[in-house]
């Protein structure tokens, strides 16, 4: 089938299209519905279905001839362990510590929240809350105690599993006592906190209150899986939105279960058996997606990665576990292999290792940039795939799909759109803009299977934030344009979200962190152009009238505060005192202008100004700390 047919089938016809595909996957009960419409006025897919998607990411392919076969193969270069799980040993493994999870009173629609590292358990944790048709809710371990907090008040959790720590390039991080700190600054008290204790490091255990997962293990008895329903919730993630709450975005089990299957041949042309490796982490929405639940489901072995693309120990790391593992796809960030490519230009560390297997490298998580593509295409000699995605779809919205028509690629384009995402370019007013123009780009209802119906506790969130700017259309807060073939280039975000080293991050959250230093009367963090990890963010300081500060110092403070508050994973090292703002006159502070003067890009001052001097001002501020890119 070509992709041309593939995808006018899949908007001409969804419930058609998405009952055939819902044909992929082994469903205790079949769905009668296909898409419905919940009490919120929200499509729904596959809603009085029955499943369980530890079921279909294991004991499926244990009944069905894989028992033997590698599901995971773990490989820290940090510390040194390589470790493989067959099929039925995770099968088993996770069966386990779901009865460790159930002794603890986790049952269907319990929240677990997981603080862990790139670790085997962080995947056995997963599917032992999905076993039990319980929630789980993942925190990337780069976040500070306060940001774990606010997800465990968002989140209510009965349980939240961790490691005594994680390791970094040449750094143990205690993970225990982030998480004491959590709980301690968060008004809900989880009831249990299980302990995964690793050589590195030993944490120290609350009587009473912690768990030590080894012991819990040892006497575990093995729990079933539980019949959930089509639209009941696999997990939340936590993402960053414009204001300082993060967002809990909610994956439906049936439709994601569909929608992660079907992409498996569709995009990444994955044939059960082979061995596919995102080298994410099970904190975003790419590990999740495609190093847990898809690759699981399709029968495929996961690479786990406790590493860096350079360091753990060199920039040949990648290239070392494609050849030892004969990795036939590989899935990254783009930042990635601009670090591999500063570190080693010319390619010197790829000789030594056969990359035969590899047959495409993809890119999501940030813009891939021309450079990086071309750098990446011809080092390796394979197709490099950019595809567009978001934490609220769980899949790529635009992108090449190698399993049905691999479409020429165009640098700086995502491709075409996936089956399914009804994807359109927006003008201000709603209407639908021609090729060729840039706008907001939206996508048309009813959203494809897998993509969020809802913010955890906060439906209004999710309506005021996605559906009702534009009624019909959900907003993706990426602005781009569609080119004549129909190919979709996606500029960037046109919201205050901020993209760091492939991390989303919100500048609305550093802002508050900043603006609650004593001496500061007003603050604006913008993202400005950084060569390895495509943005970085600075803020711009308005120092309260009066006060004297040394600025060297106040920088060093408000570094120190926003790493402590988000954590490092923020990158937030450059704040600047300026003398003023730009602002409307109603008092919005301009910040696409503040970013097209630290671009270097040429602007004009718009009438609306109420202080015409600051840019100026700002520019020459910005230039002499050599923070405008030239
Ligand atoms: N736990 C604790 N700290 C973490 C962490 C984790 N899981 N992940 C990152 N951090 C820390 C880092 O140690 C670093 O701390 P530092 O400021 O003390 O050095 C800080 O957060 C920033 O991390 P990062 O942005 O990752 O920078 P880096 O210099 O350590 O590494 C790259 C640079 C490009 C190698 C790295 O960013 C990378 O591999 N990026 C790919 C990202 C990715 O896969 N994103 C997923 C989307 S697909
Ligand atoms: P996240 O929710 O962390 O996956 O981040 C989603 C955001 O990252 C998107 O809204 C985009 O701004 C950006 N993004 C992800 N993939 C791409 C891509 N291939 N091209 C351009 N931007 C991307």
């Amino acid at each position: 089938m070509s992709y041309r047919a593939e995808y006018s089938h899949s908007i001409e016809s969804p419930e058609t299209f998405w009952e055939e595909k819902s044909e992929l996957i082994h469903w205790y009960k079949k769905p009668k519905q296909v898409l419905s419409t919940d009490s919120n006025g929200i499509h729904r897919w596959f809603a009085d279905g029955e499943l369980n998607t530890a079921y279909l990411a294991l004991d499926y392919h244990v009944e069905n001839g894989r028992a033997e076969q590698d599901a995971i193969i773990f490989d820290s270069p940090v510390t040194g362990v390589k470790r493989r799980y067959t099929y039925q040993e995770l099968r088993d493994e996770v069966a386990k510590f779901a009865g460790v999870l159930n002794e603890q009173g986790v049952e269907k629609g319990d929240r677990v929240v997981i603080y862990m590292p790139m670790v085997p358990e962080a995947l056995i944790a997963m599917l032992a809350v999905a076993r039990l048709g319980a929630i789980h809710s993942v925190v990337f371990g780069g976040f500070a105690p306060k940001e774990l907090a606010v997800r465990i008040d968002d989140a209510e959790p009965k349980v939240v599993v961790t490691a005594s720590c994680g390791i970094e390039i040449n750094r143990v991080i205690e993970y225990k006592p982030m998480l004491d700190e959590a709980i301690e600054l968060s008004a809900f008290k989880p009831e249990r906190c299980i302990v995964l204790q690793r050589p590195q490091c030993t944490a120290s255990m609350e009587i009473g209150r912690d768990l030590d997962w080894q012991q819990a293990m040892a006497t575990a008895e093995p729990a079933g899986c539980v019949a959930v329903k089509g639209t009941d919730p696999l997990y939340i993630l936590y993402t960053s939105g414009t204001t300082g709450k993060p967002k809990g975005v909610v994956r439906d089990n049936g439709g994601h279960a569909v929608a992660l299957k079907y992409s498996m041949k569709a995009i990444y042309n994955m044939e059960p058996g082979e061995v596919f490796w995102a080298a994410s982490d099970v904190g975003w929405v790419v590990g999740h997606s495609y190093i847990v639940y898809a690759p699981l489901l399709a029968g495929c072995t996961t690479v786990v990665y406790e590493g860096k693309p350079i360091k753990t120990p060199d920039a040949g790391a990648f290239w070392r576990v494609c050849d030892e593992y004969k990795v036939k796809a590989l899935f990254a960030a783009p930042t990635a292999f601009r670090a591999i490519r500063k570190e080693d230009p010319d390619s010197d560390l790829l000789a030594p290792y056969d990359l035969s297997a590899l047959e495409a490298v993809f890119m999501a998580g940030e813009r891939l940039d021309p450079p990086t593509y071309e750098w990446t295409s011809q080092t390796l000699g394979k197709p490099v795939i950019d595809h567009w995605w978001q934490t609220e779809t769980g899949w790529a919205i635009c992108g090449n799909l190698t399993g049905i028509e691999r479409m020429a690629p165009k640098a700086g384009s995502s491709t075409v759109p996936i089956p399914g995402f009804n994807v359109q370019i927006l003008g201000a007013q709603g209407e639908e803009l021609p090729a060729g123009s840039q706008g907001i780009i939206a996508l048309k209802q009813p959203l494809p299977p897998s993509c969020l119906p809802t913010i955890w506790g906060d439906h209004e969130r999710f309506r005021t934030g996605y559906l009702s700017e534009f009624p019909g259309y959900y907003s993706t807060g990426d602005g781009g344009y569609k080119d004549e073939d129909g190919y979709v280039f996606v500029m960037g975000r046109t919201d205050d979200v901020i993209n760091v080293a492939g991390h989303r991050l919100s500048t609305g959250e550093m802002e508050e962190v900043v603006a609650s230093h004593p001496a500061v009367a007003e603050c604006c963090v913008i993202g400005i152009n950084d060569p390895l990890k495509g943005q970085q963010p600075i803020g711009l300081v308005l120092i309260k009238n009066g006060v004297e500060v040394d600025e060297e110092q106040l920088e060093k403070e408000l570094v120190a505060m926003v790493r402590k508050s988000i954590g490092a994973v923020a990158c937030f090292k450059k704040a600047v005192v300026v003398q003023r703002l730009p602002k409307t006159r109603s008092g919005k502070i301009l910040r696409k202008l503040l970013r097209q003067v630290a671009d270097g890009q040429a602007y004009s001052i718009p009438s609306t100004i109420d202080d015409p001097a600051s840019l100026p001002e700002i520019e020459e501020i910005l230039d002499s700390r050599g923070l405008v890119s030239r």
